[in-house]
């Protein structure tokens, strides 16, 4: 299962990196908002520091405009991944931009049938927002393993990047259902480690090595 970071907060992004944790990033305008970055020069931050794709999102709504704001984000580096509403305009850019060779991630997705459209228009990833369903009381998990189904019953190559991930439970989850990716806040990245058993052991093997003095420098 592959990582992504969701965030546009280099430091972040840096100190999962060097860790091997980072296999690509997403943004989108809130993270960018956050940021209080321009969008041009804290991406191309990003895409320096890693290799795998990094995705940046239009803000135009319709398709003329959004593949030629895909095309100005695809100057930047060429791990760019540009990425456009689920909508019909979207699906557009989508088609166009993948046909020209370029890596697209089709964002804003809370359907399976979405997803089906998103893969037949070459999507490169397709993002279901879990955290989001579970904000209106639906099973945001559910829609990973609708969309995995479709996807393997017909063999589409989209990839499936599980977002809108709140906690470690919805990456355990996502990757137990065949997520080929997830992306999500550093911190809850950071959290996987986190069992009090660990603590607790640790505490008491530490004890043990005061105790008996054991050293090994
Ligand atoms: C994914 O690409 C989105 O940027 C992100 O996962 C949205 O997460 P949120 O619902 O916590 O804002």
């Amino acid at each position: 299962m592959k990582f992504f970071v969701d965030t546009a907060e280099i430091d972040a992004i840096a100190e999962l990196n060097a860790l091997g944790m980072v296999d690509g990033v997403t943004t989108n305008p809130s993270l960018i908002k956050k940021s209080g970055r321009d969008i041009i020069e804290v991406t191309k931050e990003i895409c320096d520091l890693v290799d795998g794709p990094v995705s940046a999102e239009v803000t135009a709504t319709d398709a003329d405009t959004m593949i030629a704001e895909g095309r100005k984000l695809l100057e930047i580096a060429e791990n760019i991944a540009v990425k456009v509403p689920l909508t019909w305009d979207g699906l557009k850019a989508c088609k166009t931009l993948t046909d020209d060779g370029h890596m697209v991630n089709v964002t804003l997705c809370f359907s399976a049938n979405q997803a089906l459209l998103a893969a037949k228009a070459g999507a490169t990833f397709i993002s279901p927002f879990i955290g989001r369903l579970d904000d209106i009381n639906l099973d945001g998990m559910d829609l990973i393993e609708d969309i995995r189904t479709v996807y393997d019953n017909y063999g589409f190559e989209t990839e499936i990047l599980a977002a809108s991930i709140r906690n470690a439970n919805h990456v355990l989850e996502s990757a137990r259902i065949g997520a080929d990716v997830i992306t999500a806040p550093p911190a809850v990245i950071k959290s996987m480690i986190n069992h009090p058993l660990t603590d607790k052991g640790l505490d008491a093997f530490l004890a043990d090595i005061k105790a008996a003095n054991i050293k090994i420098l």
